[in-house]
């Protein structure tokens, strides 16, 4: 494992384990700690968090995407990075009847939290799969929508992630990702830092890199909608995005 996937795994180790003692106030988020405040308060209902009996704390993410992903009865949801799982079991409330929800982490700290939140929630139609995002473990053409909450930018291989996601949709299928991006240009002292990059920050590239990396895998009508940003004085500037393109 190269030495930033494993300042990512063991950063994502330790949050799973603070948000294994769960409090309102956890600070255990890629946007909480020592990272961007991305906005990301208030992106889930009170009603659908109590629909599966979990805590909106369980976020580390930078939005809401399946709100973004308009999912339907009956789909296939794969969540890229689903961390404690809450976008994952939103997600199999909506595809219910019929439909299931995948998430894949690589860290097996969050899996297992992952699925105790999967027994909490009581749902069937959820499986939680070990992996790297880089090179996802489902076949071709076997999913209808690919999700991913403040995660691909945690990937030193943006390309090969969003290849794999294009990959596994089916024709027609949508992407629909929140995202950490760069709007103004971050220092080089920062950009090697392992804790930053871990941190949501250093990782993040331009909305017109991400544009050419879409297109180039294949994707249709990327777009991109900056809902929060953040100015870290002296090191740049860092937005949150929702970001959606379909599988032609
Ligand atoms: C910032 S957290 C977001 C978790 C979740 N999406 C959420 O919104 O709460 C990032 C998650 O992605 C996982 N992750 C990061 N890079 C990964 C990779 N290359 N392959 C698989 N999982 C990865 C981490 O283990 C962690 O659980």
């Amino acid at each position: 494992m190269s030495e930033i996937k494993e300042a990512v795994r063991s950063r994502y180790a330790g949050a799973a384990k603070q948000l294994a003692v769960l409090s309102p106030d956890s600070n255990a988020g890629c946007c909480q700690v020592d990272g961007p405040d991305c906005g990301c308060a208030g992106s889930y209902s009170a009603d659908e968090l109590n629909q599966i009996g979990i805590s909106d704390a369980v976020s580390l993410g930078c939005g809401n995407p399946t709100v973004l992903a308009d999912l339907k009865p009956g789909e296939v949801v794969l969540d890229l990075g689903s961390g404690a799982g809450l976008d994952v079991l939103l997600s199999a409330r909506r595809v219910s009847p019929g439909g299931h929800a995948y998430g894949l982490d690589m860290t097996d700290e969050m899996l297992e939290l992952a699925n105790r939140n999967r027994e909490k929630a009581g749902l069937a139609n959820v499986t939680f799969l070990q992996g790297s995002i880089e090179d996802v473990p489902l076949p071709d053409a076997s999913v209808d929508v690919v999700i991913s909450n403040c995660v691909i930018n945690l990937a030193e291989d943006k390309s090969a992630v969003i290849k794999e996601a294009h990959r596994v949709l089916r024709p027609g299928g949508r992407l629909a990702v929140a995202d950490m991006v760069e709007l103004e240009p971050l220092s080089a002292a920062v950009k090697k830092r392992l804790d930053s990059w871990a941190g949501c920050i250093s990782g993040t590239i331009p909305i017109e890199e991400y544009r050419a990396a879409l297109i180039d895998a294949g994707f249709a009508e990327p777009e991109f909608e900056v809902h929060a940003t953040q100015s870290l004085p002296g090191v740049g500037k860092v937005g949150s995005a929702y970001i959606r393109a379909r599988k032609s």
